[in-house]
């Protein structure tokens, strides 16, 4: 049977191509994150944070935690921009917060693309968008706190330094 054998090598060798070469086609991060607040809080402590570090003056030492632009909010879902301070890349950012445990809980899908589709590698940049943004908040350090992600559907994860990105 060698060419039977042949075939399925072959089609062996594509699967484990396709699954070296997986994850987003260009950067983008998404990320699942679930707190034991109520929404209304997470939607409070994101939106002032994006506000807070609105200008170019909050990276004054460096680091990317400045120039968030808020395009839109409202207690179910939050759109807002990022842009890099010295590549000035533009990242799309986005929050859709669901309540559960009867409004005792908050979970929230969080989004980041580049604008720019030529952007495959990101340093984890569209990930520390987010991640930022919720550490920088407090959010990270609430009851419940728990993140859901991976390298597949989030831009070199593992790999970002967000005190640099
Ligand atoms: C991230 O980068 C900063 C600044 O270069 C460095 O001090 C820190 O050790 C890095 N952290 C990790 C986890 O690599």
């Amino acid at each position: 049977m060698p060419l039977k054998r042949a075939l399925i090598s072959a089609s062996l060798l594509v699967f484990v191509v396709a699954l070296a070469t997986a994850g987003p086609l260009h950067a983008q991060c998404k990320v699942d994150w679930y707190f034991g607040i109520p929404c209304r809080e997470v939607y409070e402590a994101l939106v002032s944070q994006i506000k807070k570090w609105a200008t170019i003056a909050s990276c004054a030492m460096g680091g990317e935690k400045c120039l968030y632009k808020l395009e839109s909010a409202n207690v179910h879902f939050i759109a807002a921009k990022h842009t890099a301070p010295v590549t000035k890349h533009v990242d799309d950012l986005s929050f859709r917060l669901s309540s559960y445990d009867l409004y005792a809980r908050c979970h929230v899908s969080a989004l980041s693309v580049s604008e720019t589709w030529y952007t495959v590698l990101d340093h984890g940049t569209n990930y520390c968008n987010l991640y930022n943004l919720m550490e920088g908040s407090g959010l990270t350090g609430v009851p419940g706190y728990k993140e859901v992600t991976s390298d597949f559907i989030c831009t070199q994860r593992s790999s970002a330094n967000c005190t640099v990105y």
